[in-house]
């Protein structure tokens, strides 16, 4: 079948990896998507392991549509019967980029009309729409007049792994941290120190990534499971599978940051998770950040200013001052929006990658400190 995958802008070749490693077929780079080709246990095991997929979608009907008439008719002439059940309860989940179609929410009513009308006529019942926490998610993606109407094999985006505290004014986006890992090609191999972790999102990502968790490991509702095909002993062998290949290595991952709530819930987050003996983090300003090595990476997401608050300038001068006094031997990787307070840093970029935190556009930037020795 055709699996279409959503991630962030920027992260489609790193996700391209990620898909070939669990074997699909025929992958082919999309934008802010992959699309390829695999059976159920490919869909199974990938919403459980692609640490920079956002949502998984299987692709179940194309037509053209230039008017809401025209889509509700052509909606209608499908047979839904074969994806929801009456008892089941419905969504749309909507991306328009349509001449024909200015709102997305008026395409996306049209298709729920279509489907309610047609249980009507058929069964004299109707299935209800729950846009919280719907059985069945459908996703229409109109490019002007050519729709697509999927599945969500999710049933929600994929960045939920489950672990976040809540209260922290910026987290990362999680698909964000783990993409950001695999651009610097971190391993677990190497040292790694996120100076500014606030509740821990890289660092996080990291053990997942070192200890080969699957990112929805402790995740158990996902859209697949409420399908008339879903078969629970193959979902099972597969997360049972998984399970068994989970490894328990010492990591060499610390995080810091000025914040004492931040660290608190970060702390808090890697107890849930049993983790709190796999890294270390610190209530430290980065200024008074002394690594234990002499070798490894920094990643790392600063304020940007424009979120958070002013003064970013001086902070960043601070923070190339300190990269290169205490951090020699590592690469640094940040991630900003700020163009004009990297400058500030002082380094020179060795890669410079533009990526979309969201709606804004980020640069992942990376510098080589000056080479040390190993310490260890
Ligand atoms: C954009 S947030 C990082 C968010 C983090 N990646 C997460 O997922 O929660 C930037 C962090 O930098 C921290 N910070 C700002 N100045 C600092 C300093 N001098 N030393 C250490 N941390 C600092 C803030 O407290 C904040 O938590």
């Amino acid at each position: 079948m055709k699996i279409v995958i959503k991630t962030l802008q920027g992260l489609e070749e790193i996700l391209m990896k990620e898909v070939e490693l669990l074997g699909a077929q025929n992958i082919k780079k999309r934008k802010r998507a992959v699309e390829c080709e695999g059976k159920l246990p490919f869909l199974y095991e990938a919403n459980l392991k692609l640490r920079t997929a956002l949502r998984i979608l299987v692709p179940v009907y194309e037509f053209t549509a230039h008017n809401g008439t025209e889509l509700y008719n052509q909606v209608k002439i499908f047979d839904w019967s074969q994806f929801l059940d009456i008892s089941q309860t419905y969504a749309i989940d909507n991306t328009i980029f349509s001449e024909y179609f200015t709102h997305s929410k008026y395409a996306a009513l049209k298709m729920k009309d279509a489907i309610a009308d047609q249980f009507r006529e058929k069964f004299d019942l109707r299935p209800s729409v729950n846009t919280d926490k719907p059985d069945i998610l459908f996703n229409l993606h109109a490019y002007q007049d050519k729709f697509t109407i999927s599945l969500d094999s999710s049933g929600r985006l994929l960045n939920q792994r489950g672990y976040r505290e809540h209260g922290h004014q910026a987290p990362l986006n999680e698909v964000m941290a783990a993409g950001l890992l695999k651009l610097a090609n971190w391993n677990k191999s190497i040292p790694l120190i996120d100076p500014m972790c606030g509740t821990g999102t890289i660092i996080i990502e990291a053990v997942l990534m070192g200890l080969n968790i699957p990112p929805q490991i402790n995740q158990n509702e996902f859209g697949f499971k409420n399908w008339n095909n879903f078969q629970p002993l193959m979902w099972n062998r597969i997360k049972a599978e998984a399970q068994s290949k989970i490894r328990s290595t010492p990591l060499m991952i610390t995080g810091g940051d000025i914040d004492g709530d931040a660290v608190a819930q970060a702390k808090k987050t890697l107890k849930k998770l049993r983790m709190g003996r796999d890294v270390q983090i610190k209530h430290i300003a980065f200024e008074n950040f002394i690594p234990k090595f002499q070798r490894g990476m920094i990643i790392t997401n600063p304020p940007y200013g424009k979120r958070i608050g002013d003064e970013v300038d001086n902070l960043y001068k601070k923070m190339g001052d300190t990269f290169k006094k205490n951090f020699s031997g590592f690469n640094a990787w940040i991630l900003s929006s700020n163009v004009p307070a990297l400058k500030k840093l002082h380094l020179k970029p060795s890669e410079n990658i533009a990526l979309f935190n969201g709606a804004l556009q980020v640069q992942f930037c990376r510098y080589n400190l000056k080479e040390g020795k190993y310490l260890k």
